[in-house]
């Protein structure tokens, strides 16, 4: 019988064997996510966390666009570790939370904006995406947003070798319910470093 890697060993140890540019989400800005970001945030105080952040370059961005209540949270501390040599002294201007977003997380209305690109796909098991959506809920104030991109309808079934759950905006929407109002949703061809191209899906919702 296979021995199930649980997520916390199986995203160290991709981390610690690739390279920031060697894995497929990997892209040198994330555009799409910056400007969501900023439409729905345009004051610098706002407080974002971007949850599953890795080793993305968001939150270099995000500095240096001004914002200064940044939070980055991911279940591998060797991916934060990575992000914060890449800063230097300004990783000290962050927030680094190593946690595992399916476990009670608590900090009440702490945020204006939620951003995860390409971590709620991963939640296969039903009780994975409701602890996800009851953090999220929590989290978030009302009258924040949130922005959360997936793999698409057309997306790949895998990534990193773990089975994924694709959406579309429907069934993405869905996850959350009634009281995530859908501001917007849109798809990106995202192309990888190895030449291929995978479909995501952004969802962009208001705390009501
Ligand atoms: C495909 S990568 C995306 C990284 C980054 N968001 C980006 O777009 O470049 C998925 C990230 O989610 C993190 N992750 C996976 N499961 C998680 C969980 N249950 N809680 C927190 N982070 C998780 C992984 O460590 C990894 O950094």
């Amino acid at each position: 019988m296979a021995i199930e890697m649980d997520a916390r060993t199986h995203w160290e140890k991709i981390y610690k064997t690739k390279t920031p540019e060697g894995v497929s989400w990997y892209r040198p800005h994330l555009e799409t996510s910056l400007a969501l970001i900023q439409r729905a945030a345009p004051e610098f105080s706002a407080s974002i966390v971007d949850v599953g952040g890795g080793e993305s370059t968001l939150v270099d961005d995000l500095l240096e666009r001004g914002y200064q209540d940044i939070s980055i949270l991911d279940i591998s501390q060797t991916a934060l570790a990575v992000a914060q040599k890449r800063l230097g002294s300004n990783a000290g201007q962050v927030r680094w939370i190593v946690a595992d977003i399916t476990r009670p997380f608590c900090r009440l209305h702490a945020y204006d904006v939620w951003h995860d690109r390409a971590v709620f796909h991963f939640l296969t098991a039903p009780w994975q995406r409701s602890a996800y959506v009851h953090t999220v809920a929590q989290a978030v104030r009302p009258g924040g947003h949130v922005i959360v991109s997936t793999f698409g309808p057309q997306g790949p079934t895998k990534c990193s070798g773990l089975d994924v759950v694709r959406y579309d905006d429907h069934s993405l929407h869905g996850e959350f319910g009634a009281r995530f109002r859908l501001v917007d949703s849109s798809r990106e061809l995202h192309h990888t470093p190895f030449g291929t191209t995978q479909q995501f899906l952004y969802c962009y919702c208001r705390l009501e």
